[in-house]
């Protein structure tokens, strides 16, 4: 989490330090803060508590000139979410400015060293611990910035990106990153440096991804160099942007959210396109291609991922072992890496990821790695630091995500894992012609499917409307439909804050039945399929503790629009597509709900989009 920028050039780094930061804030936005080296050589320093637009108001006509400059947005992890914890952070004698992403592990140890050392800290912070070291080792040492940088690198413990700036040396800035993103873009005599490329792609389609222990020391003439935390001269890759600056704009639309909920017919199409051919019945992921005969052959898959990915995950298990027969497990990247796994060389790790930096996803892969196993990556964001730490992998080419709150990433996931499933099951004859060649033209209608599903909003609205004020919410479903409703569940709580829990509708009468009254909306997903039975007995013993029930039903349906005070339809389809279709009205609900009770719906509080922290 945090969100950091920084610049040099010719050109006034306020404007583009502001602008970087707001592409970043889905990142954290506790506080923000900027750094500027200004003409006197001297560092001006403005940073504030809450969102980038509680920064430029603080600034306001206060002097903001200068062409080399850092800046912060704070997701907080050490220390309240202050303007003093705010950074950038500056050594004792405020000549070295520092922000960064990530956490030192060993601050403890290394602040009651210098404090011993006469270095006084302002603020609760891992971060001011580093530059008080950079500091302490420059001035012991009189070495140049970026030997400092990295002799005190080389003491830490922890993640970091970092981006430093020094009155001692103004036409240079310094960057090093280790297990939190970086990337630098280059343009013409200028570089700039975001922890991802939304920052960059209006100035530069040019950029190298930072890889860890790695310090670049770009200079104002001299260009850039990248040495190893063991100083070893690197040679930086440099690598085209293909994202497209629209793609970061809201288009028309009141929230992110909400365009790309109605983004999905499209990304779910860029998610196929090229990979399937339902007239001539085949579907091949070039990204996964040398790697199928293994998964074919895989003792078993272990699929693992945090928040929503983990959803999607739960929806491939189902995928895998109906069509493929391979046993899956699917983890909380965060458990399954403190657990001792067993993990063996015939084991394929997938890792699921929109932003392809979750740091317990990460950790995972690196201890599944270590135990031999193969590991492949479903991942959103292009050249993110998962989808070059696995074997291979596919991109879910959803485009960029603004709002926090997953959505089009997650239905990409679920149509990749479709995919992989059907490509593999195909491969070992698990499943048949006739049900390949259908399940194919299903993904293939689903665009169309959703755009339909997508003209009932203003009805869905006017049902979210008469569950605004809420305080609960149960959300249920069977069989694949059971980690939608977890999706649904999370959904309105990240938004609306409303207390919601997704179960398993078989499960209800053992717990959450007890509270279910007249006050309680229960969402239920009964769609036509082989559970459709069972789940309107759950629906009957939802009723008869005078639930009120809201349902997601398949086009046509009467049964259930008999018992359920509001029914929400989808189009006809097979099962198979359900969680993708049942998805979309799920999320509609919440962000109606959300905005209706003036929440902040992109930025909900708390959370942030990119969790580089464990
Ligand atoms: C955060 C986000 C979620 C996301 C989760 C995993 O909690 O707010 O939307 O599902 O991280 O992130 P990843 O990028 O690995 O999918």
């Amino acid at each position: 989490m945090c969100g950091i920028v920084g610049y040099i050039g010719d050109k006034r780094a306020y404007p583009i330090l502001i602008k970087g930061l707001s592409r970043l804030e889905y990142r954290g936005y506790d506080s923000a803060g900027i750094a500027l080296l200004q003409e006197d050589n001297a560092i001006k320093i403005y940073k504030r508590q809450g969102k980038v637009l509680d920064l430029t108001e603080f600034i306001g006509d206060a002097s903001t000139e200068g062409t080399v400059g850092i800046g912060h947005t704070r997701w907080a992890t050490h220390g309240l979410p202050n303007d003093v914890n705010a950074h950038p952070h500056s050594s004792g004698d405020g000549s070295i400015t520092l922000v960064h992403n990530g956490i030192i592990e060993n601050y403890d140890v290394l602040k009651k060293e210098l404090i011993k050392r006469g270095h006084v800290f302002k603020s609760e912070t891992d971060t001011e611990v580093l530059v008080h070291l950079i500091e302490d080792i420059k001035e012991k040492s009189g070495v140049a910035l970026e030997e400092a940088v990295r002799i005190a690198l080389n003491e830490v413990h922890g993640a970091y990106a970092i981006v430093v700036l020094s009155t001692d040396e103004p036409d240079k800035i310094i960057a090093a990153k280790k297990s939190s993103p970086l990337v630098i873009g280059i343009g013409e005599d200028e570089y700039y440096l975001a922890s991802d490329a939304t920052p960059i792609v209006e100035y530069t389609k040019n950029v190298v991804y930072l890889e860890d222990e790695q310090i670049a020391i770009i200079h104002r003439k001299n260009g850039m160099r990248i040495i190893s935390l063991r100083n070893k001269e690197v040679s930086p890759y440099v690598q085209e942007l293909e994202m497209q600056l629209e793609e970061l704009e809201k288009g028309g639309y009141e929230h992110f959210m909400l365009k790309e909920i109605y983004e999905q017919p499209r990304a779910i199409h860029d998610s196929f396109r090229g990979r399937l051919n339902s007239k001539e019945g085949w579907v091949s992921l070039g990204g996964i291609k040398d790697y199928e005969e293994q998964i074919a052959n895989a003792n078993r898959i272990i699929i693992i991922a945090c928040g929503t990915s983990w959803h999607a995950a739960l929806v491939g298990e189902y995928y895998f072992e109906d069509l493929a027969r391979i046993p899956v497990e699917v983890e909380y990247a965060s458990e399954f890496r403190y657990r001792n796994p067993i993990i063996r060389k015939d084991d394929v790790v997938i890792a699921i990821s929109q932003s392809g930096e979750t740091a317990d996803t990460l950790a995972a892969l690196k201890m599944a790695r270590e135990q031999g196993a193969t590991l492949l990556g479903i991942v959103n964001v292009v050249g993110s630091t998962i989808s070059r730490v696995t074997d291979a992998g596919s991109y879910t080419h959803a485009g960029p995500e603004i709002g926090v709150a997953s959505t089009k990433a997650f239905t990409t996931q679920l149509t990749l894992l479709a995919l992989m499933a059907l490509a593999i099951g195909k491969r070992r004859r698990t499943i048949t012609d006739k049900k390949f060649q259908v399940y194919l033209n299903e993904l293939e209608a689903l665009p169309g499917k959703i755009e339909k599903l997508l003209e009932s909003d203003d009805y869905i609205k006017s049902v979210a409307a008469e569950y605004k004020d809420a305080q609960n919410a149960l959300y249920l479903g069977r069989g694949s439909s059971f980690p939608i409703a977890l999706e649904g569940a999370l959904k309105l709580k990240e938004i609306s804050y409303i207390h919601a829990e997704g179960y398993p509708a078989a499960e209800m009468k053992h717990g959450p039945i007890a509270l279910i009254d007249e006050n309680m909306p229960v969402f239920v997903i009964a769609t036509q399929g082989h559970n459709y039975e069972k789940v309107v007995s759950n629906i009957q013993e939802v009723k008869a503790r005078k639930g009120k029930l809201i349902a997601i039903v398949t086009k046509g349906d009467t049964a259930v629009r008999d018992i359920a005070d509001h029914v929400i339809e989808i189009p006809t389809c097979d099962e198979f597509v359900v969680p993708i279709l049942a998805t979309i009205p799920f999320q509609l609900i919440s962000y109606h709900i959300a905005v209706m009770r003036e929440c902040n719906v992109d930025q909900p509080r708390n959370l942030a989009k990119s969790v580089t922290v464990e």
